[in-house]
C-alpha cells in the first residue's frame, strides 16, 4: 500500500499525488527543501530546520501560500500518525516547496501563482554500523554555484559527484573548490588537523547545517579546540581524523579519503565522543 503524502492542502496516496508538467520544481529546479529526524515522535531542532527553510524561501523571494513552516512541521506529525509510523522508532520528514505551475518562462510567474507545497513522512534507521566502523570518501571538484547556503532541489552536481563515490564504494563525495575543502553531498565535513578540528565557516560556499552547528556546540562544550576555518584538500590527506555530520549521517567517521586511510584507519577519539554526545543529545531533547 502507497503511503500518505501531504500535496497543496490534501492528503494524499504517494501514488495519487502528481505534479503538473508545468511545475517550476520540475522545469526550473525553482524550489527549497528541508530533511528533518525524528525521535520518538519528536522533531530534533525542529526550530532551526524552520528557520533554515525560512530563509532559503526569502533568498528565493518565494512567498505566498505557506504562513509559518511551523504549520508544514504540524502537517509532517501528521502525516507519521497517518502512516503510523515513528511511534517506536525515528523518522525523517521531507519539505519541499516549489514557485508553483506556470507556463514556461524565466522571470517569476504571476503575483498569487500559489506555491506547491509538498510533505512527506518516513521511517528512519539510523546506520550505527557505519558509525561504528567508518566509512570511504573521495575526493570530487566542487562544481556548484555561488549559493550552496540556500537549500535549494537544484542538486545535480551533488547528484553527479555522489554516484561517482557511490561507484567507487565510497560512502560520501567530499567537494573541492579552489584547493578548498567545502562538505559533502549531503553532509558538512570536519577535519582534526594539527589538534585543531575544522571546518568549513557557514557563508556562501557551504549549506549550514543544522548538525554542523550542534557539533561545534558540542565540540566547544567539550573542551575541544574548535575553528570554523577551512581546511585544505592538502590538509585533508593528512588530517588525523575526518568526520561528516548531518541530519542523516550523525556524526560519521571517514577512514579512508580516496583509497588511503585517515590517520589509523579506525574511527578516531574525537568523532566517537562528538558521536556519542550528539546521539545523547538526540535521545534527551526537551519539549
Ligand atoms: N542533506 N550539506 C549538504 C549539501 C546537505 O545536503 C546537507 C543535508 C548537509 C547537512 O545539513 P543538516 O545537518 O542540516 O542535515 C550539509 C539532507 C539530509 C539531504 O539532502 O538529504
Amino acid at each position: 500500500v502507497s503511503d500518505i503524502v501531504f500535496l497543496n492542502g490534501a492528503f494524499v496516496a504517494r501514488d495519487r499525488a502528481l505534479v503538473p508538467v508545468d511545475d517550476r520544481g520540475f522545469l526550473f529546479g525553482d524550489g527549497v527543501y528541508e530533511v528533518v529526524r525524528l525521535v520518538a515522535g519528536r522533531y530534533v531542532d525542529g526550530d532551526r530546520h524552520r528557520d533554515r527553510l525560512a530563509r532559503s524561501l526569502a533568498e528565493l523571494r518565494l512567498e505566498g501560500g505557506i504562513e509559518d513552516g511551523t504549520a508544514l512541521l504540524d502537517i509532517g506529525l501528521d502525516l507519521l500518525a497517518r502512516n503510523r509510523i515513528g511511534v517506536g522508532g525515528q523518522a525523517l520528514v521531507y519539505l519541499q516547496v516549489t514557485r508553483g505551475v506556470a507556463r514556461r518562462r524565466h522571470a517569476f510567474p504571476p503575483a498569487g501563482t500559489p506555491p506547491t507545497v509538498f510533505v512527506a513522512a518516513s521511517g528512519f534507521v539510523p546506520q550505527r554500523d557505519l558509525m561504528e566502523t567508518g566509512v570511504a570518501a573521495v575526493t570530487h571538484p566542487d562544481l556548484r554555484w555561488h549559493r550552496c547556503d540556500i537549500k535549494s532541489v537544484n542538486l545535480l552536481p551533488n547528484v553527479l559527484a555522489n554516484q561517482k563515490a557511490t561507484e567507487q564504494g565510497a560512502y560520501e563525495a567530499i567537494l573541492v573548490r579552489d584547493g578548498v575543502v567545502t562538505e559533502g553531498t549531503r553532509s558538512n565535513v570536519f577535519a582534526v588537523v594539527d589538534g585543531v578540528l575544522r571546518t568549513h565557516p557557514t557563508g556562501p560556499a557551504i549549506l549550514p547545517g543544522v548538525t554542523r552547528a550542534v557539533v561545534v556546540e558540542l565540540a566547544r562544550e567539550a573542551g575541544l579546540h574548535v575553528e570554523e576555518r577551512a581546511f585544505s584538500a592538502a590538509e585533508l590527506a593528512k588530517a588525523a581524523e575526518v568526520f561528516a555530520t548531518g541530519t542523516t549521517t550523525d556524526v560519521t567517521p571517514v577512514v579512508a579519503v580516496d583509497g588511503r586511510a585517515v590517520g589509523s584507519g579506525q574511527p578516531g577519539p574525537v568523532a566517537r565522543r562528538l558521536g556519542a554526545l550528539l546521539t545523547a543529545r538526540m535521545t534527551s531533547l526537551p519539549d
